[in-house]
């Protein structure tokens, strides 16, 4: 499988997963998906991580997004993990994590680097929007654990950048005002938008669009 590139469609696929088989695209529906992978079970950094994940689950659904998890272990032992990761992070997991035995998913999503070390999926996440295209992704190496606010800002700097002729700026989060796109005029910008600057010709900014 050749690397996936932003705007592709996700690929599909079947799996095993702690709460059954799943296929993906029936199970994503049309919101969003957090697709991310994990080196291996009951290891410090994924415990760590995973429960993050599970301590974040009222920010997804919020977010009209669903979790899905997945390493190259088997069923037995994510379900095993879950009570580690539950009573470290003290959030019960309620996503599926897959069991990718056969690394099927991690080809399928190029999570195997040969170069960091071994056949374990590296730190992979991405962001899968309810047309079933790759609008985002992160690669960490296996001793860096990720930063969740950081997915949750993606997602919600993806759908303002969804919402209107809108972009973010660094460092942006939910609430703040956003960047008026180059194909709208200053002229309609004002008339359209509320509390719209020009700092520069390119660069207007706009109060945050409303729900
Ligand atoms: C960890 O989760 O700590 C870990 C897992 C696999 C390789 C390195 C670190």
């Amino acid at each position: 499988m050749a690397t996936l590139r932003l705007g592709d469609t996700a690929p599909d696929f079947t799996a095993e997963t702690t709460e059954g088989e799943i296929s993906f695209r029936d199970w994503k529906g049309d919101g969003w998906a957090v697709l991310f992978s994990h080196p291996a079970d009951f290891t410090p950094v994924c415990t760590t991580e995973l429960g993050r994940v599970a301590a974040l689950k009222d920010e997804w659904a919020d977010r009209n997004a669903k979790v899905l998890a997945v390493s190259v272990d088997a069923i037995d032992d994510h379900q095993a993990w879950k009570k580690d990761i539950e009573e470290v992070g003290g959030s019960a997991v309620t996503y599926p994590i897959v069991a990718d035995k056969d690394r099927k998913v991690a080809e399928l999503y190029d999570m195997i680097h040969p170069g960091e070390g071994d056949t374990s999926s590296v730190r992979s996440v991405f962001l899968i929007d309810p047309k079933g295209k790759v609008r985002l992704t992160l690669t960490y190496p296996k001793s860096a654990g990720r930063n969740f606010d950081e997915v949750l800002r993606a997602l919600d700097a993806l759908q303002v950048n969804d919402s209107g002729p809108f972009s973010t700026p660094a460092d942006w989060k939910r609430g703040e005002r956003v960047i008026v796109a180059p194909t709208v005029s200053t002229e309609d910008a004002l008339e359209k938008f509320k509390d719209v600057e020009e700092v520069k010709p390119y660069l207007r900014y706009a109060a945050a669009p409303t729900a």
